[in-house]
C-alpha cells in the first residue's frame, strides 16, 4: 500500500484487492461481542474537516477507536482557521501535537496533496472539493462485491450529477482498475468532457442508461457547488433522471441500488427507491468503517493476515 490514501487513479489493482480483502476482515470484527483490537495503539488519528460531513468523519472516528487510536476531530468552524490561520500552518500544528494520520476533508481540489508534502503522517483524502473521494469509492466497491462476489464484468451505471462529484471519479477510476463496465447518465452540463477516454459510456437518456445494468449508483444534486444553471428546474431532472421503484422495476429485481449520501429525497432518488430491497444505502454506511478501518491498518504498514486472529 502507498504511504497515504489520495487518490484512487494511481491505486493499482493489486492494492485495491488487498484494501477490499482486508476491510472484509475488518467487518468480521462487526460480529464480535468486543469489536476493539489493538493494532493502532498509541498512534493518533485526526480528523481535519473544512467541510460537513456525517458518514466520512463518524466513521473514521469509528474505525479508529475500533483499531485503538487516539481520535480528534477538528471542524474547521471551531478552529483557529476562523482566525486566519493558513491550511499549512494548521497542518505543522497538528504534526507538533503528535498525529499519526490525518483525514482531510476540503472544498478545494490538491489540497490533500498539499498536506501529503508538508507534513510526515499518513494523509487520507475524505473528499477534496470535486476532484476524489477515494475511500468512498472503496466502500462502494466492497458493498458490490460483498453482493455479486466480484466486480470485474459488472455493468455500474453511476446517474446524475457526474461533473461535479467527487465521488464519480473515484469510482471510475476503482471500478475501471478493477475491470467492471462503468457508464453514466446525467443531464448533458453535468457530464464532463473526457469520459469516453476512460472507457466509460456516456447517456442523456435513463431509459437507455439502465439497460443491463447490474448497478445503480445515483448522486446528489450538488446544488452547493452549482455556480450556474445546469438544468431548468429540480422537478424537471427529477422526471428525467430520479430514481423511482419504477426505475428499478424496469431493470428488475437482482440490480443492486446504491447512493453514497446524503440523497436528496424526492429529488434524485425516491424514499421508496432508497428504502426498497434492492437498496443498500444503509450497507455502504456500515461498509464504510470497515473500509476506513483497513485503510488506516494498511497505511500504517499492517499486512492483511496478521489484523484478526
Ligand atoms: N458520502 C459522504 O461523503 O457523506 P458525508 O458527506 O456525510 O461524509
Amino acid at each position: 500500500m502507498q504511504r497515504n490514501l489520495l487518490d484512487l487513479r494511481t491505486l493499482g489493482k493489486a492494492e485495491i484487492e488487498l484494501a477490499l480483502n482486508t476491510a472484509e476482515a475488518c467487518k468480521q470484527l462487526f460480529d464480535r461481542p468486543v469489536r476493539k483490537v489493538p493494532t493502532l495503539r498509541g498512534k493518533v488519528l485526526v480528523n481535519l474537516f473544512y467541510e460537513p460531513s456525517t458518514r466520512t468523519r463518524t466513521s473514521f472516528e469509528m474505525a479508529g477507536k475500533w483499531l485503538s487510536a487516539e481520535v480528534v476531530s477538528i471542524t474547521a468552524a471551531q478552529s483557529s482557521v476562523v482566525k486566519g490561520e493558513s491550511i499549512k500552518d494548521t497542518a505543522r500544528t497538528i504534526q507538533a501535537l503528535g498525529a499519526d494520520y490525518v483525514v482531510i476533508r476540503h472544498s478545494s481540489p490538491g489540497v490533500p496533496y498539499l498536506l501529503a508534502r508538508t507534513i510526515n503522517a499518513r494523509i487520507i483524502n475524505a473528499g477534496d472539493g470535486t476532484h476524489e473521494h477515494p475511500t468512498q469509492g472503496l466502500l462502494d466497491m466492497f458493498t458490490i462485491k460483498e453482493r455479486f462476489g466480484r466486480l470485474a464484468g459488472l455493468r455500474v451505471l453511476i446517474v446524475g450529477d457526474i461533473l461535479h462529484s467527487r465521488v464519480a471519479h473515484s469510482n471510475i477510476w476503482g471500478l475501471r482498475t478493477m475491470g467492471a463496465e462503468v457508464a453514466v447518465c446525467g443531464p448533458p452540463t453535468l457530464l464532463p468532457s473526457g469520459l469516453a477516454e476512460l472507457g466509460v459510456d456516456v447517456y442523456t437518456n435513463l431509459d437507455e442508461a439502465i439497460q443491463g445494468v447490474n448497478v445503480i449508483n445515483v448522486l446528489r444534486i450538488q446544488r452547493e457547488r452549482q455556480n450556474s444553471v445546469y438544468f431548468p428546474s429540480l422537478r424537471e431532472y427529477s422526471r428525467l433522471y430520479g430514481i423511482t421503484r419504477a426505475v428499478l422495476d424496469r431493470v428488475g429485481p437482482d440490480v443492486l441500488l446504491m447512493h453514497p449520501g446524503p440523497a436528496n429525497l424526492g429529488v434524485e432518488i425516491t424514499e421508496e427507491a432508497a428504502e426498497d430491497e434492492r437498496s443498500v444505502v444503509h450497507g455502504q454506511v456500515t461498509n464504510g468503517v470497515a473500509v476506513r478501518m483497513a485503510v488506516l491498518y494498511l497505511l500504517g504498514g499492517g499486512e492483511h493476515d496478521a489484523l484478526v486472529d
